[in-house]
């Protein structure tokens, strides 16, 4: 059994910033009302022609193959989560495959929103573990803001997300007393409706019947969120996970030297801080200048902490997530 470690990272975010000013413009909303709930005061959203999902995370993922020294001949394997992929189908690893000139690797695409990131990381890890992939690059990138109903009805949920990539790339570590640790994934699927887009669906409206149907209050194919219900399970199942992977490693929680949320809601962030008596700099945000980026946003927050040195050789990193599905999953790191 081999361990894998994180020998690159990476992360690209459009250069369109949109401010919680800019947004009360064009929907009835404030800085204010967006702040004291959410912490978050700008966001990026790409020009539509100019970025897509996949560009953004093949830039990402660019960067992140540079600092790994892995040669993009030498990356076996792609993962990309994804829940705002450029098709219907194929999804965006086969176009990475492609775009970045990988050999005729696999490429599997996951759908796991929020915690679409850790999710991959867990695919790729088991990879590796086993033996059969040596370098695996891990891709979780989002498209948000041209599937949000920018009307004052989808305020609850618009000022919320952004846009962006982060990628890491996976590499065979011989010492398994580092790297990845381990892996706790979790989901519950009766509260799938709870954070949703429901249309289009095989199983349920379809785009021609949306067409057909030309009802200017059909909501169905925007974002919809019961943000009090989420918000009230993320804050539990972050701890549960959190500690589930402190207790598989026989950690406690002042072993913790950086816990990197998902950056649903610095209020939620903040919440799991407390809960579990961390100081400010043993905890990455970074949703106030970048918002909710679903499956990008661990990546993002991840490369930034790196980048500023907050991670050094020998510490102890956790990555936590929450989200529609509901899922959750945790990650425990010797980095
Ligand atoms: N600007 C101004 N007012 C807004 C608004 C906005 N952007 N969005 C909603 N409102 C209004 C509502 O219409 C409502 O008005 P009313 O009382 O007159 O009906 C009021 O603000 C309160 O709305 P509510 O939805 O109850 O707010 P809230 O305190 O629950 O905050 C969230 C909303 C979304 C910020 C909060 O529920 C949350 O953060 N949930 C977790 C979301 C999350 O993290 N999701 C991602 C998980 S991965």
């Amino acid at each position: 059994m081999y361990h894998s470690k994180i020998t690159g990272l990476g992360y690209y975010v459009p250069d369109h910033v949109v401010t919680n000013d800019d947004l009360s413009k064009i929907i009835d909303t404030n800085d204010e009302w967006i702040q004291e709930r959410t912490g978050i005061q700008e966001r990026r959203h790409i020009i539509p022609g100019q970025d897509t999902t996949t560009s953004m995370g093949v830039k990402a993922a660019t960067i992140a193959i540079e600092r790994s020294g892995v040669a993009k001949e030498d990356i076996d394997f792609v993962v990309f989560a994804t829940l705002s992929p450029d098709y219907y189908f194929p999804g965006p690893g086969v176009l990475v495959q492609r775009d970045l000139g990988l050999r005729t690797v696999g490429a599997l695409d996951v759908r796991n929103q929020c915690s679409g990131f850790v999710y991959a990381l867990s695919v790729a890890d088991q990879y590796i573990k086993t033996g059969m992939y040596k370098n695996v690059l891990v891709i979780g990138s989002e498209v948000q803001s041209t599937g949000l109903d920018m009307t004052t009805r989808g305020r609850g949920v618009s000022v919320i997300f952004g846009d962006g990539a982060g990628a890491a790339v996976l590499s065979r570590e011989e010492d398994v007393t580092k790297g990845i640790l381990s892996t706790h994934l979790h989901s519950e699927g009766l509260h799938a409706e709870e954070l949703i887009v429901k249309a289009p669906g095989m199983g349920g409206r379809w785009v021609t019947d949306i067409l057909e149907d030309k009802n200017p209050d059909d909501e169905s194919y925007f974002p919809y969120m019961n943000g009090q219900f989420v918000f009230k399970h993320a804050v539990v199942r972050f701890a549960e996970v959190i500690n589930e992977g402190l207790e598989a490693n026989n950690l406690k929680v002042d072993d913790i030297d950086m816990l990197i949320p998902h950056q649903a809601n610095l209020r939620i962030s903040q919440f799991i801080q407390k809960k579990f008596g961390l100081k400010d700099e043993q905890v990455h945000n970074n949703v106030m200048k970048f918002g909710n980026t679903t499956a990008a946003s661990i990546p993002i927050a991840l490369t930034e902490a790196w980048e500023q040195g907050k991670i050094k050789s020998g510490d102890t990193v956790v990555l936590a997530a929450f989200g529609s599905g509901f899922t959750w999953a945790s990650a425990i790191i010797k980095w």
